[in-house]
């Protein structure tokens, strides 16, 4: 039984992460904004599983709360009257939409983005590496994005961070017991979608994936100790299809699309 940090746990992926790894008996510590909304996932998942749970109310663009759950990651364990455990898997994903045009909205929310996308994906994976490393054991899950591939904006220049970043990560990290890996999903159904305002109704079914599923396949790379993992055939072929196309074809769909 290990322990588990989960950013973004109150909702979607983040949350199906919780419900998974508490069943697979893992101690949890969640992190997001909404303190109510934690206690009562934490409630509902130490009742269900039987797990200990810690909360740790964070806003993930704030340079403060990102350092306090830095700090956490880099309990060892071994500190005289420490009593916390140590973090043996982080999973990165709290993470939202844009639908944002970079000329025309403020620039303040797009630093916003990029600091809960970007600035905590580095700093707590930096924490989390140097205890894992220092422990001979441990994991990183970043969740990135199908559109890390396309060129839809700053949220898809994010999430191609977050994906060259987990693969330069994961080669440095060979050889010491802790691995990384970035996961891809497509569209899922989470609450992603309506906190953004996008209107999905003219989206076919088949372009969706379930939180469980993304979450599952995510789960069994990073036991495997796969770097790169995009969850289900259909987007496995679509990522496929997007690194051999011409990237003006790509430019042409990123100017097209608006969710
Ligand atoms: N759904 C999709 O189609 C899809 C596809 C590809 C990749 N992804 C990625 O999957 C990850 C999870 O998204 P989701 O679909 O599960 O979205 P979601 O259902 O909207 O959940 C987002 C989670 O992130 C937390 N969060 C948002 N801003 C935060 C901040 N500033 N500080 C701390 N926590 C914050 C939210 O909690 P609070 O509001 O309580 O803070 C919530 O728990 C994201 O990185 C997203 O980019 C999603």
């Amino acid at each position: 039984m290990g322990t588990a940090l989960v950013t973004g746990a109150t909702a979607g992926l983040g949350l199906e992460f919780a419900w998974q790894l508490a069943t697979a008996r893992h101690h949890l510590v969640l992190v997001a904004r909404d303190e109510a909304r934690l206690e009562e996932v934490a409630g509902q998942l130490r009742a269900a599983a039987g797990v200990d749970v810690e909360v740790v109310r964070a806003d993930l663009s704030v340079p403060d709360d990102v350092a306090r759950v830095a700090e956490r990651l880099r309990v060892t364990g071994e500190e005289d009257g420490e009593t916390r455990r140590p973090v043996g898997l982080l999973v990165n994903n709290a993470g939202f939409g844009m639908r944002h045009r970079f000329t025309k909205d403020d620039l303040d929310s797009e630093l916003r983005a990029l600091d809960v996308m970007v600035r905590a994906v580095l700093v707590l994976s930096h924490a989390a590496a140097g205890q894992m490393k220092h422990r001979g054991r441990g994991a990183i899950l970043n969740v990135g994005s199908v559109a890390a591939l396309t060129a839809t904006g700053t949220y898809s220049a994010h999430k191609a961070w977050v994906r060259t970043f987990t693969e330069g990560l994961a080669a440095e990290l060979k050889g010491t017991g802790v691995t990384a890996t970035v996961v891809a999903p497509g569209l899922t159904h989470t609450e992603f979608h309506a906190r953004m305002h996008a209107d999905t109704s003219g989206l076919p079914e088949i372009a969706w994936l379930d939180a469980p599923r993304v979450v599952a396949d995510a789960l069994a790379d990073v036991r495997r100790g796969v770097v790169l993992s995009t969850p289900s055939l259909r987007y496995k072929a679509a990522s496929a299809a997007l690194r051999v196309a011409p990237r003006p074809t790509v430019r042409w769909f990123g100017k097209k699309r608006r969710l």
